[in-house]
């Protein structure tokens, strides 16, 4: 075995022909440690295979540490069941942003920023008339920020390490000003601009729900549940819309780009359009006395049925953001009332899950998206709104990830290997 010349490594040694090769340790402040395969090409001669990342550290990073066994869940360091309980969405955008939580003048300042970076060049508007009726609102999200980017790219300056903030603070603020428009677009109501009277989240309520001649009236416990929603989604380290923004960065993409190509990548019901699919699944069981019929659906190998709502690629335990949206949502439908049976078939799914020995074997719990969900539809978001909402809440998140991405020292283009598993060479 050949000496190691690391401090702490492991040994790979292949069978074949006895040869060893080692590979550092590198050690995090927390969680698991990781073995730095860099090399591990040039040494080997062999690539490694890792289906869906279930083993790879995709990059180092600062921003969100995620403690899968135990169900934590930190931003900067401060755990999100305190933020949740302390904090404001927007105080948790600053955080991950500024690597700081804002003081009350900190915070005034950044609102009054986002605020008037929130109006939107209205030739925009006109992309609206180009999709179908109907047309998924995250499909014409994913257009509109691809958009901005042209809006945004004078002179290549989102290159320019000065205009990482301005480029993240204008992202977040137009988020829900074109989520909101497209909705009001969609149903052929006059479009509401935002009031700058009014908070970041209430804000995003009044332009959705508001008429000229009548003014909504917002209850403080829907504001308080969007923000909790919307600070609950605000970033998750390397999930798959994370990972896809990186990817785009290390190809030096403009950000919205990058973005864009992260709204893609959420839309999928495996990831942020579980809380759309929660809902209609709810509604497709819809009493509690055909709950049994679907779980015996989910068990079944044979059938590629999946509870939405449930388990979680990280997280072996409680989503920690489930337990927190689990007492908004049961604050909510006693404030303001939800449809009984859609929360009956989600009480009745929720007890048999966690106490079914299927799902307890394998550490299947309720997700964020399964509370969200039920939130978003009592505050009357409809439904294929839900993942927009997600992208909303995300978007300082892959701001943050983008900006740690560009403040690296070299950034290496991210660029897989694959077994290949096709003919041979065919000579004709
Ligand atoms: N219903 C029924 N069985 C499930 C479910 C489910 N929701 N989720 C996982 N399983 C089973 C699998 O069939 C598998 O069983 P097996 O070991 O007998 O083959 C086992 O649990 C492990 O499942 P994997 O798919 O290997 O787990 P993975 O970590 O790859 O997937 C995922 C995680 C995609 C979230 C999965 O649990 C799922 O599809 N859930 C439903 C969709 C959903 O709610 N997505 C939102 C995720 S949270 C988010 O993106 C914010």
């Amino acid at each position: 075995m050949s000496e190691t010349q690391f401090s702490n490594s492991v040994t790979l040694r292949d069978n074949r022909n006895g040869a060893t090769y080692d590979f550092p340790i590198l050690d995090g402040t927390m969680g698991p440690s990781v073995i730095d395969i860099s090399n591990f090409y040039k040494d080997t001669g062999m690539f490694t295979l890792d289906r869906g990342y279930t083993s790879t550290a995709m990059c180092k990073s600062s921003i969100t540490y995620i403690d899968g066994e135990k169900g934590e869940l930190m931003h900067r360091g401060y755990d999100i069941a305190w933020l949740a309980k302390n904090k404001r969405y927007l105080d948790v955008v600053y955080l991950l942003l500024n690597k700081k939580l804002p003081s009350k003048e900190e915070y005034n300042a950044f609102l009054y920023e986002l605020k008037t970076r929130s109006f939107i060049n209205e030739k925009i508007l006109k992309l609206f008339d180009a999709f179908p009726d109907r047309a998924h609102p995250m499909a014409v999200l994913q257009a509109c920020i691809a958009t901005l980017s042209a809006y945004y790219s004078k002179d290549m300056s989102f290159d320019d390490p000065g205009e990482y903030m301005e480029m993240a603070k204008r992202l977040v603020a137009k988020m829900p000003t074109l989520a909101a428009f497209y909705y009001r677009h969609s149903k052929g109501y006059p479009i509401i601009y935002p009031d700058l009277a009014r908070g970041f989240t209430e804000n995003f309520l009044y332009m959705m729900r508001s008429f000229p001649h009548s003014h909504v009236d917002l209850k403080p416990i829907e504001v308080k549940a969007l923000d909790s929603v919307l600070m609950l989604h605000a970033d998750h380290e390397q999930n798959a819309s994370t990972t896809t923004v990186r990817t785009v960065g290390s190809t030096h993409a403009h950000p919205y780009a990058c973005i864009s190509a992260g709204i893609g990548a959420l839309w999928g019901h495996a990831h942020g359009g579980a809380n759309e699919s929660v809902i209609r699944q709810l509604e497709m069981i819809g009493t509690p006395e055909n709950v049994d019929k679907y779980i015996a659906k989910a068990k079944d190998k044979s059938d590629p049925f999946r509870l939405m709502g449930f388990g979680h690629r990280v997280y072996k335990n409680y989503d920690p953001r489930a337990k927190v949206l689990k007492g908004l949502r049961n604050q909510l439908i006693e404030e303001i009332g939800i449809d009984t049976n859609l929360i009956r078939v989600a009480n009745r799914l929720e007890e048999i899950v966690l106490n079914d020995e299927y799902f307890v074997s394998r550490n299947l719990y309720p997700n964020v998206d399964f509370n969200s969900g039920l939130i978003l539809k009592a505050l009357g978001i409809p439904t294929e709104m839900f993942a927009v909402i997600f992208v909303m809440g995300r978007s300082p998140g892959w701001m943050a990830q983008w900006i740690e991405l560009k403040e690296q020292e070299s950034i290496k283009i991210v660029r897989p290997r694959q077994l290949y598993i096709g003919p041979e060479r065919i000579n004709e």
